[in-house]
């Protein structure tokens, strides 16, 4: 049965038959149907090309054929699970994967372990951190994402800020998003590296006050659905001095970030500096371009301490010839086609076409990020930040219409993220902005030209349109949902600007 065969309505019409309704899907009330995708580009069903953004999944390229079957026809034949030894050819695609692998990171990180997905990888990691150190605690940053297995819902307050206090965990504690343009501690703080890190350490102080004892400190290297946040320089090594002195591991998740999206580095926790090394790294998403694998490495004393315990690790298709074998022609590819210097090279071009956005549109309040790792937060006052989410949703679904695919992150969702294949060109770059520009433009005149206009007149009936406008901006902006609109798992009270205009006329 090929998904080719039904119209879209009919696939639209099954998945809300047969499958669960809090599945997210993208642009719900019109989501598009993909049927195709090579390089940075997705296909629907009727040819139509989108130029994808923030799909860090197929990290090389959209491809259906060419990374999987360099690696899979030849080996899918053996595929099997770990518990044996399995070699294709002369080689045994996990070893080899896990060499090449350790290859890119620091010698401390020396062990691996391979898994399915980055919340298995995140899971094991949890395990791993409470084995070595005997504690339970663990300290994550607000906002963060880490996984839908319970045990990461239960640290992820992305997901869990929408529960009651007590159905949190207890042994789970939140330090602020080191985020120096939003956060407690900004860019005109002297030093915001130790003043975030030293809110960690007050945590771990009244953690041992009650009794508790930290396991680990995880944090995303950048975070990613916490709004594009780069934490400033040294404050991982702050952190993680404070949390070994506590007894504690730093776990640092590359699951979105890894695989040389930054462009100068090939793991974004080497942003920070030499100096800093983590206990745990997490991988996954990029690794297999598509293919779901994960991995987990560590220490050797961190593994050590997991097999001490004298319980086996096992997992069936952890490690399996097939998902390695794509894994390593995932490495290849990035190296062959020397993609970490395509995100240093096309995310630095990027970012400085945005910057001189910045420079023309008020909307634009900080532009940042690494490599093919950016984050445009929009913002309807530079002064009091405020956070400009109704216009995010229109950037983005006015870019859909065009055929080009964004997203809209962050605890206020008004954070445009790109997080694009790594095959994404100067000209995709040039061409997205150019949009961007336009919708900008066009948002900022109608926001700035209706309301100063209908704001400076003072006859009754302007009186009556000011409050109009007001009104609809209250109404649809804060409160009432027009279109419901999924975005990475959330859903948005959205209006059409081209509404707003409309209603104030
Ligand atoms: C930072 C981070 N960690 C872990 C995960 C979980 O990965 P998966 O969805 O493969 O389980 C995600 C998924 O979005 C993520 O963004």
């Amino acid at each position: 049965m090929s998904a080719e065969r039904f119209e879209k309505k009919e696939t639209i019409d099954l998945r809300k038959k047969y499958i669960g309704p809090s599945c997210k899907i993208f642009f719900s009330h019109d989501p598009i149907k993909i049927v195709g995708a090579k390089g940075q580009y997705m296909y629907d069903e009727k040819g139509q090309h989108y130029l994808d953004c923030i799909n860090n999944v197929a990290h090389g390229k959209h491809t259906c054929t060419s990374v999987y079957t360099q690696s899979t026809l030849k080996e899918s034949s053996q595929n099997s699970n770990s518990i044996f030894l399995f070699s294709v050819g002369h080689c045994h695609p996990d070893v080899v994967k896990a060499g090449r692998l350790q290859a890119t990171l620091p010698d401390k990180l020396a062990v691996c372990y391979f898994v399915n997905s980055g919340s298995e990888a995140n899971d094991l990691a949890l395990r791993l951190a409470r084995q070595y150190t005997g504690h339970k605690d663990i300290i994550t940053l607000e906002n963060a994402y880490h996984g839908h297995v319970s045990s990461l819902i239960d640290i992820s307050p992305y997901k869990f800020h929408q529960l009651s206090d007590t159905e949190q965990n207890q042994f789970v504690h939140v330090a602020s998003s080191p985020d120096v343009y939003r956060g407690k501690h900004r860019a005109d703080h002297p030093d915001p590296a130790s003043a975030y890190a030293d809110e960690v350490k007050d945590i771990i102080n009244k953690a041992h006050k009650k009794g508790g004892k930290i396991a680990a400190f995880i944090a995303e290297s950048l975070q990613s659905c916490g709004g594009q946040v780069i934490p400033p320089v040294g404050y991982f090594q702050q952190v993680a001095q404070h949390v070994r002195e506590a007894g504690g591991v730093f776990i640092a998740d590359e699951v979105q970030v890894g695989f040389g999206r930054v462009g100068s580095h090939f793991w974004a926790f080497q942003l920070q500096g030499e100096d800093f090394v983590p206990d745990i790294v997490t991988m996954g998403k990029p690794i297999g371009n598509g293919h779901p694998m994960s991995c987990v490495v560590t220490t050797k004393e961190v593994a050590e301490a997991f097999m001490s315990s004298g319980m086996e690790y096992f997992n069936t298709f952890g490690g399996n010839p097939v998902s390695c074998a794509i894994g390593l022609a995932v490495l290849d590819v990035i190296e062959k086609e020397d993609l970490q210097g395509n995100a240093l090279r096309v995310g630095q071009y990027l970012t400085s076409l945005l910057e001189k956005q910045k420079e023309k549109h008020l909307l634009i309040g900080d532009i940042r990020g690494r490599g093919l790792f950016v984050g445009v937060e929009l913002v309807r006052d530079r002064l009091k930040l405020t956070p400009a989410t109704a216009e995010a949703q229109e950037v983005i679904y006015r870019l859909k219409e065009q055929h080009i695919l964004l997203s809209a992150d962050g605890p206020h969702r008004n954070v445009l993220k790109f997080k694009p294949p790594m095959c994404f060109t100067t000209e995709d770059a040039e061409l997205v902005v150019e949009k961007i520009d336009v919708i900008l433009t066009e948002l900022e005149e109608a926001l700035d030209l209706k309301l100063n206009n209908t704001l400076a007149v003072e006859n009754e009936s302007n009186k009556r349109k000011v409050s109009l406008t007001l009104l609809i901006i209250k109404k649809y902006f804060f409160n009432e949902s027009v279109h419901d609109f999924a975005v990475t798992g959330f859903h948005f009270d959205f209006i059409s600007l081209q509404f707003l205009r409309e209603a104030a006329d």
